[in-house]
């Protein structure tokens, strides 16, 4: 089998039920599930940003959209038990770690309370075979060392969010246990990616997004913390890594595949913030930046992911280096602002050449 592969015939009329569609990843995996030809239908609030790639990619996608919130229960299972989903993708969250100081019950409420909900109707629905939870690497209790965290290391978290996304680990850990142990009861895996680039992203509190605003405002970019490092990647790594998680769940041994898996790049992406921005700089000149001296409430300085286990079981391999990965995400937001193609027809172009790059990182 060649390495990431995603079998087309494997997804072509699938039922899919994506939570969190309408948000950076959400959109990237629906264009890619809409090109793949699943069956598809998304769960989440409105987009919240201005533009959105939601929005902008909405009108090419064939699916069912349905606006609502996680929280609630009821409007959750009417939408989950309508669609009778073969495949679910748990997106849905409150994924910035400086908004959960500010709102840090919202933060538990949706990421924790939202993902029980999702669990429990998955109990009633009887042609479900794979439920992919995304969660984060920020879920591992940070040791500001310099190792690689692991799928058995410890999970932690000294902020809401991060803490959060840890109660969903063991929220689903425990459902799955409890309520799907059988051979016949769908099967639960949780993935845990970096921190995620690519065009697309208008998400407040993110560097790229940061950084892209500044450029359009020929504005100085501010930069909190430049020396913390991050496993950079693009957000068509994880997801080639979630695609083919769940493919394997529905036709391989669920003891291995129902389980946590690590979709990091390997330790040359994981650079610092600075060096991230200067090569993002590369592609869009002009770009000035600066240190924000004011205070901040706590992040993690170190934060790499160890993807070893990805790479032996699903034969999941990151294709795209730093450099291809500042290139494909910059390249992006040019063609959107200079409208050469439509954000469907900049995702799916750049979707193609992921696809074509077989198995081999390429800087
Ligand atoms: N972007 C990253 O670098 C990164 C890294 C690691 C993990 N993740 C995880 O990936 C997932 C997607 O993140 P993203 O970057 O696309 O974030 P995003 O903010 O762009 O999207 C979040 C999505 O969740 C939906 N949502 C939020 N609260 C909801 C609620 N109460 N009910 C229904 N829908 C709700 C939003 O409407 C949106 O569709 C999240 O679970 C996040 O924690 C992201």
């Amino acid at each position: 089998m060649v390495n990431n592969q995603i079998d087309p015939s494997f997804w072509k009329g699938k039922r899919v039920f994506v939570t969190g569609h309408t948000g950076f990843k959400g959109s990237w995996l629906s264009v890619w599930l809409h090109n793949l030809g699943a069956n598809l239908t998304g769960f989440s609030l409105a987009p919240d940003t201005q533009p959105s790639l939601f929005s902008e990619i909405e009108k090419d996608l064939s699916m069912t959209s349905i606006i609502g919130d996680i929280r609630n229960l009821e409007a959750l299972k009417e939408a989950m038990t309508r669609a009778n989903p073969e495949i679910i993708f748990h997106m849905a969250a409150q994924p910035l770690v400086r908004y959960s100081y500010d709102h840090p019950l919202e933060t538990f409420q949706t990421n924790i309370i939202g993902t029980a909900n999702l669990l429990e109707i998955c109990r009633s629905l009887k042609e479900l075979k794979s439920v992919v939870v995304i969660t984060t690497d920020k879920v591992y209790e940070n040791e500001e060392w310099v190792w690689a965290y692991r799928e058995p290391d410890a999970l932690g978290g000294y902020d809401p969010y991060s803490s959060s996304k840890a109660c969903a680990e063991i929220v689903t850990s425990a459902m799955k246990r409890s309520f799907f142990s059988s051979p016949t009861s769908a099967c639960i895996a949780t993935v845990l990616a970096g921190n995620v680039i690519g065009g697309g992203d208008w998400a407040l509190d993110r560097i790229v997004p940061d950084v892209v605003r500044a450029f359009q405002k020929s504005e100085v970019v501010s930069l909190r913390n430049p020396q913390a490092i991050r496993p950079w990647q693009h957000v068509l790594e994880p997801l080639s890594g979630y695609l083919t998680l769940a493919q394997k769940i529905c036709t391989g041994e669920r003891d291995i595949f129902g389980s946590a898996w690590n979709f990091g790049p390997d330790s040359q992406n994981a650079v610092p913030v600075e060096k991230l921005v200067s090569l993002l700089a590369e592609h869009w000149p002009g770009v000035r930046w600066q240190v924000d001296q004011g205070q901040h409430p706590h992040e993690a300085f170190y934060l790499k992911l160890e993807s070893s286990k990805a790479k032996h079981y699903l034969e999941w391999v990151p294709r795209w280096g730093i450099e291809k990965t500042a290139h494909m995400t910059m390249d992006w937001y040019r063609g959107y602002y200079k409208k050469e193609s439509s954000a469907f027809g900049l995702c799916t172009s750049q979707i193609n050449e992921y696809v074509r790059n077989k198995n081999y990182v390429t800087s």
